[in-house]
């Protein structure tokens, strides 16, 4: 995290999301996946492709549609020459390669868990270091909160989960007919479940639509629920915490140029692709 920041802090403005929070966990999930630094911003670009939606687009695009099979061509060669090499080594990726030689995943399984690795590991991560910037910057009593008190990260790191995270949405199949709050769903039905509106519950959460660092609830459903509740829980807080405890040390006095905060176009995902940012240069 620091070397990011250290080219810029001479200058006194970056680019908070494109010079800093897409590269850092694109970084480490291509460490825990295999990715060579050189391959990194090209796998970064087909993420960002892969997800990208029109206004108004329904399905895939040509766009998405050839960032997929350029993933998906990337991840077979990788995975086909990693197997070669790797033996018992102790990493995710490693693991799935693993369980392709026992017979439990086939190789278009590979290829699927590399590219739900690579957009997985660091589309939401990189978003919510942007939410979180941005929400701290909104709230500027809250900012110094967390300065002053830097053991506060982890319980901030968690109300940006509940009150902006990156993930919008989670799907599901009805498993039997149910009734919720007057609406009826059949079994064999898809939903999609606005988790980020859960978090905001004014049933269960006092003052849901306030951004309150101190109020520490892990109970939020930012990251899902059940057996398929997100397996990057743990590093996606660890990064989060650590680019933002650095942020705040180097550059605590960012200001945000507003007009030039970009969302990303995704249902989906919820963050920005730009976050330009002004502080006092230093050496
Ligand atoms: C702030 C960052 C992140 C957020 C908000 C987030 C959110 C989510 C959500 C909502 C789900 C669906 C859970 C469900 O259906 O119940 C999910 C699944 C998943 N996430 Fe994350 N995630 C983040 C970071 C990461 C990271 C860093 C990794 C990579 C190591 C990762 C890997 C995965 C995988 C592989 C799944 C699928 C799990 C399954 O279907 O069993 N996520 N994530």
């Amino acid at each position: 995290a620091v070397s990011l920041l250290t080219p810029h802090l001479g200058n006194g403005y970056m680019d908070l999301t494109q010079d800093f929070a897409a590269l850092l966990p694109m970084d480490v999930i291509s460490t825990m996946i295999h990715v060579p630094e050189p391959d990194q911003d090209m796998v970064r670009g087909w993420a960002d492709d892969l997800i990208y939606r029109e206004d108004g687009q329904f399905g895939l695009n040509e766009r998405n549609i050839n960032a997929y099979f350029a993933m998906g061509n990337y991840f077979d060669e990788l995975a086909t020459e990693m197997s070669e090499k790797l033996q018992g080594e102790d990493d995710i990726f490693s693991a799935v390669l693993q369980a392709e030689r026992q017979g439990q995943l086939t190789h278009k399984d590979v290829i699927g868990f590399g590219i739900l690795l690579a957009i997985a590991g660091n589309e939401t991560t990189t978003k919510l270091i942007g939410n979180m910037s941005y929400r701290l910057w909104q709230h500027k009593d809250q900012r110094q909160l967390l300065i002053n008190d830097p053991s506060l990260m982890g319980k901030a790191v968690e109300e940006t989960l509940r009150f902006d995270g990156s993930t919008q949405m989670i799907g599901r199949q009805v498993m039997k007919d149910v009734e919720i709050r007057g609406c009826k769903l059949k079994a064999g039905e898809r939903v999609g479940l606005c988790i980020i509106s859960a978090s905001r519950d004014e049933e269960k959460f006092d003052n849901a639509n306030s951004f309150d660092i101190t109020r520490g609830s892990r109970d939020h459903m930012a990251f899902g629920k059940g057996i398929h509740s997100c397996v990057g829980a743990s590093l996606a807080r660890l990064e989060v915490a650590v680019c933002m405890e650095e942020i705040l040390r180097l550059i605590p006095d960012y200001e945000i140029d507003e007009a030039g905060l970009q969302r990303t176009h995704n249902p989906n995902v919820r963050g920005f692709t730009h976050v330009p940012i002004s502080f006092t240069p230093r050496k």
